[in-house]
């Protein structure tokens, strides 16, 4: 079978996006599949192959023709955060050529993108999350009316963006337009949230052997004022896996990730962030192409629990094709 491996993207987030790319593209059973790297940058779409030398995709089906013959793809594993890969578009353009993706349904990812709708659907099912409100680009803004409604300090974020670009924790009222300028220059519309105080773990879900399972929890402790992107991919930050959790807390945050990936009709890779306060877990957010680096929470926390990188990759790849 050809599978084709889609990494690059147009958002921030490309280079990850490479390094999940090049990852997954070393780990997948090449004497089961026969597999294509595909990079996809706005000014182009092409494969790449082992000499680094660039093909065009044919974006009417999908294929390529490096030599004389066209090569149709039976698969397709995305490794692209954010836009276009983790926001659903690239879904719904291989769900129209009926080409099999490891991702979610592309309403799941366009939802799960957007942290204000997203959180404001699980919110409806009584999914603790922290307290929010929202701006789009040319609001009318009172830094006093912001503070009244989260406090302080806060979070500002980016509404569809990913590994902390356009996200800053903000101490002081002076401070608040500064971070809201920088999440607009990743997004129209920003998020701002109060500020949890308490244990931040993530929680990896996944469709393994035909089974929604949970993954083995990961405690965050960030060297930085925050799990920004520096603790996120320079090393500033411990990543705990199992979580040093009370059993009842791994239990309770674990089957709250289980009904959110239920609730969402989620499928293929999930990884969601909570802070556990006063016992209660609070959702912050929920990714579906989460990073497949080497320094990367989803793949620490498969090895855990005994599933190799290449095990892992190939189940999604299999659960893909059913
Ligand atoms: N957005 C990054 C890649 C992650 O969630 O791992
Ligand atoms: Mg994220």
């Amino acid at each position: 079978k050809n599978i084709a491996i889609l990494m690059g993207g147009y958002s921030s987030e490309y280079q990850i996006s490479l390094k999940s790319g090049n990852v997954v593209y070393q780990h997948l059973s090449r004497n089961v599949y026969n597999l294509y790297r595909i990079h996809i940058f706005r000014d182009k779409w092409v494969y790449v192959d082992d000499h680094d030398e660039e093909f065009p995709v044919d974006r009417h089906d999908f294929s390529i023709s490096p030599g004389k013959e066209k090569i149709n793809f039976d698969g397709v594993f995305i490794a692209i955060h954010g836009s276009p890969g983790e926001d659903g578009y690239l879904q719904a353009y291989l769900d129209l050529l009926n080409i099999p993706h490891t991702s979610c349904g592309f309403y799941q990812a366009a939802l799960t993108f957007n942290k204000r709708d997203c959180l404001s659907v699980l919110k409806a099912y009584d999914i603790p999350c922290a307290t929010s409100f929202y701006l789009n680009k040319g609001d009318e803004i009172s830094t006093s009316d912001i503070v009244a409604r989260v406090g302080m300090p806060c979070f500002v974020k980016a509404n569809k963006a990913g590994s902390s670009f356009g996200v800053s924790k903000v101490h002081r009222e002076e401070d608040l337009m500064q971070a809201i300028e920088y999440s607009f220059k990743e997004d129209d519309e920003i998020i701002i949230e109060s500020f949890l105080d308490g244990t931040e773990v993530s929680v990896g879900v996944i469709r393994y052997r035909g089974e929604t399972t949970v993954l083995p929890i990961t405690e965050i402790v960030s060297e930085n004022d925050f799990f920004d992107y520096n603790a996120k991919y320079m090393g500033q930050s411990q990543e705990i896996t199992p979580a040093r959790l009370p059993d009842e807390m791994t239990a309770k945050v674990s089957e709250i990730a289980k009904k959110v990936y239920e609730i969402l009709k989620l499928s293929g890779f999930s990884r969601s962030e909570y802070i556990i306060v006063n016992d209660v877990p609070h959702l912050l957010e929920i990714n579906t192409i989460p990073g497949m680096t080497a320094e990367s929470i989803l793949p620490q926390q498969a090895g855990v629990a005994g599933i190799s990188l290449g095990d892992l990759f190939d189940n999604a790849v299999a659960e893909a094709l059913k």
